[in-house]
């Protein structure tokens, strides 16, 4: 079977899509086609071209409502042709018609142990909440927001001290094994969940 072709999704400066595009190399069943962002200066964006992978951006800014921004995201996306969609770190709340376009292709991280904390500030929430371990969670995108299937999970403890800060740091080590880890079983065929520590 040829490599699949994966798309990286971002926001910002991009730490998860370098380790996905870092990961796929050798024996991995996929390859990185293209890093596409909604904001043209997001830092991960030159991260990717230093790692040889193709760039596009396209600023939802200029959309005057979300069918337009994704419609501009598909033309962006379909000369790349990619088979698998990674969201990493993508801030823009996707449509059910996106994700149904995408269906059972398309792939989230996220800073938690779902169905623990969906949504944002997952680490000022774990804290809060006293949990005394705290992660995150691949997962299958669905048209429920951090509800879709989950693929892989990693774990940290919460420890006596942690600051959001700190949390933050110790949950996005275990997000850059995680992610690598879920694509090569997903890009191979195996949806089971690993559980990694
Ligand atoms: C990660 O914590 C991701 O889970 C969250 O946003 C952060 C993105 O970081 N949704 P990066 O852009 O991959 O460095």
């Amino acid at each position: 079977m040829s490599a699949r072709r994966v798309a990286i999704l971002i926001s910002g400066g991009g730490s998860n899509m370098a380790a996905l595009v870092r990961s796929m190399t050798g024996d991995h069943p996929a390859r990185p086609v293209v890093v596409l962002s909604n904001d043209p200066e997001a830092g991960g964006l030159a991260r990717a071209r230093e790692m040889g992978v193709a760039t596009a951006a396209v600023d939802h800014r200029r959309f005057g409502d979300r069918a337009g921004f994704e419609a501009a995201l598909q033309d962006a996306l379909a000369p790349h042709m990619p088979d698998l969609l990674c969201l990493a770190g993508f801030m823009r709340i996707l449509t059910p018609g996106f994700v149904t376009a995408w269906k059972g292709r398309l792939l989230n991280i996220h800073p938690s142990l779902l169905p623990l904390h969906p949504g944002l500030h997952t680490h000022a929430r774990a804290l809060a909440a006293g949990d005394v371990e705290h992660g995150c969670t691949v997962h299958e995108v669905t048209e429920r927001l951090d509800h879709g299937p989950i693929l892989g999970q990693a774990r940290v403890p919460v420890l006596p001290g942690d600051t959001e800060a700190s949390l933050a740091a110790r949950v996005l080590e275990a997000e850059h094994r995680l992610y690598p880890t879920v694509l090569r079983r997903v890009a191979a065929g195996d949806r089971t969940p690993p559980c990694l520590a």
